[in-house]
C-alpha cells in the first residue's frame, strides 16, 4: 500500500488522511495537535511498570507521608499511577492528561483513581511529589534529530511547562523528570531544586538534549532525574 500511495502523486498525504480519519486514536492526536497549543509529547505511549527503580526512589522519599500528594503529568492510560498506588496505597494521587481516550482507558482500570483532562491541577491545589515523565519531550524531535527544536517544540514549552508544575509542588517536595528532551538543569527555575544524586539505569543518560536557544547540546555524562524544591 505504502509504495502504491507513494506512486501517486498526493498518495501519501491522503494516506495519512485515511489513516486518521478511520483511526480513533490517530483523530485524538491530531485534535491536540492542531488544537492545543501547550501540547507536549502527542503520542501516549507507555507501559506497566516502566521506571520501577525511580518509583521505588519516589516511595523511600514519601515514606514519612501518612498521605502524600502525587501528580502524574501526562499519565497516559494510568499505568504510572498504578504502578504508585502499589508501592504507597495511602497516597492521593492524580492522574493529568489532554487525551480523551488515554483518560477514559485509566478510568476504566482504575475506577476508584483521579484521572483528569486537563493540562494543569486545579488552582491552588499542591503536590509533594510531581511525575512528568515521557511528555517534555517530543517524537519527532527523537525520529527527526534536528539541529534546532523550535519548529517542532521549542524550549519555552518545556519552561512554560515547568513553572506551572513549580507552582503546583509544595516546597520540599520532589519532581521527576525523565525521558525527556530538556532537562531542568538549564531552565529558568533551577534555582529553586536541588539535584538528588540517585541514578537510574533507562534515564540518567538521554541521547537527545536541548537548550535554551532551541540548539542540540552535547551530551552530558549524566542528568539528574529527581530534584527536591528548596524550602
Ligand atoms: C508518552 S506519554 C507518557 C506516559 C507516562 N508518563 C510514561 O512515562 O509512560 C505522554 C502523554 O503526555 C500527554 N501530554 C502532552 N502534553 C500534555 C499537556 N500539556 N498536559 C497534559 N498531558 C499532556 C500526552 O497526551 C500523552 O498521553
Amino acid at each position: 500500500m505504502r509504495r502504491l500511495a507513494r506512486a501517486i502523486p498526493g498518495g501519501m498525504a491522503l494516506g495519512r488522511w485515511l489513516r486518521r480519519h478511520f483511526d480513533p486514536a490517530l483523530r485524538e492526536i491530531h485534535r491536540l495537535q492542531t488544537g492545543e497549543p501547550g501540547l507536549l509529547q502527542p503520542f501516549p505511549d507507555t507501559l506497566e511498570e516502566r521506571y520501577p527503580e525511580l518509583f521505588d526512589a519516589i516511595a523511600a522519599r514519601l515514606a514519612e507521608l501518612p498521605s502524600p500528594r502525587i501528580l502524574s503529568f501526562g499519565c497516559s492510560s494510568g499505568a504510572e499511577v498504578r504502578a504508585l498506588k502499589r508501592r504507597i496505597p495511602t497516597a492521593r494521587i492524580v492522574g493529568l492528561d489532554l487525551n480523551r481516550r488515554v483518560i477514559a482507558r485509566a478510568r476504566a482500570a482504575d475506577p476508584d483513581g483521579d484521572y483528569r483532562i486537563a493540562a494543569a491541577p486545579s488552582a491552588g491545589e499542591q503536590f509533594d511529589a510531581i511525575l512528568a515523565m515521557a511528555v517534555l519531550r517530543h517524537g519527532q524531535l527523537e525520529s527527526e534529530r534536528p539541529q534546532n527544536c523550535a519548529a517542532i517544540m521549542p524550549f519555552a514549552r518545556f519552561d512554560d511547562a515547568l513553572a506551572a508544575l513549580d507552582s503546583a509542588l509544595a516546597p520540599g517536595g520532589w519532581l521527576a523528570i525523565g525521558n525527556a528532551h530538556f532537562r531542568l538543569a538549564d531552565a529558568a527555575l533551577t534555582a529553586r531544586y536541588e539535584p538528588d544524586p540517585a541514578e537510574f539505569p533507562q534515564l540518567s543518560h538521554p541521547n537527545l538534549l536541548y537548550g535554551p536557544d532551541d540548539r542540540r547540546i552535547e551530551l552530558p555524562g549524566r542528568i539528574a532525574v529527581l530534584h527536591r524544591k528548596l524550602d
